[in-house]
């Protein structure tokens, strides 16, 4: 199974969790940075994965465009599935609170784009979290993320 992963990462914590997803898959797997991953074929991969830190509920822009600008039926025949970092309910001050209730999370969002371009999805999307904005991750989280990523392999074989 040939895997690409494309992630954003402001602070490091979104690019752990995907180095932490890689190793836990089978096969082979290319790992890229979102501005790396704009020409690159995803035809050519079984599985696509795409995460993104929340902001604002949402993708990074940067996930977004890559996004939008796959082709319609793109990703025909490709799995697919997304995972975010989000911060922990203790560690939100009041404006993030209120928009994670009215917004939520980015992983759903992305998963439901990458269905919408033709991907079939291959694992429910999954959020990572992180202790404040710049981290670090909470522990446990980077062994979560490859337990995660061996499930889709399961699902996938
Ligand atoms: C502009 C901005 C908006 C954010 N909005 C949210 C949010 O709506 N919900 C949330 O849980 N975390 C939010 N966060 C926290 C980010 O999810 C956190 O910074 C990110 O997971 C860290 O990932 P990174 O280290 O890969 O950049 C926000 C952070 C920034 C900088």
């Amino acid at each position: 199974m040939a895997t690409l992963i494309v992630y954003d990462s402001a602070y490091g914590n979104t690019e752990k969790i995907s180095k932490a997803i890689a190793d836990g898959l089978a096969g082979q797997t290319t790992v890229l940075r979102v501005n790396e991953a704009n020409s690159v074929d995803v035809k050519t991969f079984d599985l696509l994965i795409v995460g993104s830190p929340t902001y604002g509920g949402r993708a990074t822009p940067a996930i977004k465009r890559f996004i939008d600008h796959l082709p319609a039926n793109a990703l025909n025949n490709i799995n697919v599935s997304a995972f975010d970092t989000r911060i922990s309910g203790k560690d939100k001050g009041f404006g993030i609170k209120i928009i994670t209730n009215i917004f939520g999370y980015a992983a759903g969002r992305i998963a439901k784009e990458l269905e919408g371009k033709g991907g079939k999805l291959a694992a429910s999307p999954e959020g990572f979290i992180v202790e404040g904005k710049e981290g670090p991750l909470k522990q446990g989280e980077l062994e979560r993320a490859a337990d995660w990523a061996k499930h889709i392999g399961q699902k996938d074989a």
